[in-house]
């Protein structure tokens, strides 16, 4: 069967990685969360003090950068990828909330994207992919032969990013929520390398009142009109 790539884009918290995740499951493709790569570099960055005290030493990581090696390796156990980092499994500690602070500002380096884009362009060689970011549709792939594009209320991801911490026993305001999206979706569609938009040629997916499961629905026929 005729293999693409699915490039999926959109805003943060949108549910993105979960539907790509499991499309690629269902469908037998390769899923690769490209944010997971820019949490990588962001962890290199403080675990090696290129970034200390709010400061980043940009000389060092321009040298640096070059020399990381970020991969994927799949795991048997979650049945899906794991990000490596200079052939250390870092999966478990891309998502602390240090990271999480200062990964927009190391993603936003012309050179950093570079050197992440390359390599996201050579996992995409055999085609089989489903990737999702900020822009995979307008800058990774721009050949991708299907693109989506989510969106979201803010409230609604406020909320379920809300639910989703609180069943995790973590203790957060929905309000210091909401605002960290309003203030994240304007840092990525500012900037001014590679800023999220929706390519030209991306399908619009409103998740706001969709279940998880309708979007998958929703997405698979979005795949099976894709492939004929
Ligand atoms: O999807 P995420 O929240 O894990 O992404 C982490 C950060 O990386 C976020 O600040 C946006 C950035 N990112 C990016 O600039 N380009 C991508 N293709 C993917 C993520």
């Amino acid at each position: 069967m005729k293999k693409i790539i699915i490039a999926i884009d959109g805003f943060s918290s949108c549910g993105k990685s979960t539907m790509a995740k499991e499309l690629a499951h269902e469908i037998g493709y390769i899923y690769i969360d490209s944010g997971a790569m820019y949490r990588a570099v962001t962890l290199y960055c403080i675990q090696t003090d290129i970034l200390k005290e709010e400061t980043i030493d940009i000389q060092r990581l321009r040298e640096a950068i070059g020399t990381l090696k970020v991969c994927f390796h799949f795991n048997r156990e979650t049945d899906h990828p794991d990000v490596w980092l200079n052939d250390v499994n870092v999966e478990d500690k891309i998502r602390t909330m240090e990271v999480s602070a200062h990964v927009s500002k190391i993603a936003a380096f012309d050179f950093v994207r570079t050197a992440m884009v390359a390599q996201q362009q050579a996992m995409g060689r055999d085609k089989g992919l489903v990737m999702d970011g900020r822009d995979i549709g307008t800058v990774v792939f721009p050949h991708a032969e299907l693109k989506i594009f989510v969106t979201a209320s803010p409230e609604v991801r406020a909320r379920r990013r809300y639910d989703e911490l609180t069943a995790k026993g973590a203790t957060v305001s929905l309000e210091e929520i909401l605002t960290n999206i309003k203030e994240r979706d304007y840092a990525d569609q500012h900037r001014p390398v590679s800023p999220l938009r929706q390519a030209d040629d991306a399908i619009l997916l409103d998740n706001t009142h969709l279940t998880t499961a309708q979007q998958l629905e929703w997405l698979k026929e979005q795949y099976q009109q894709a492939i004929q």
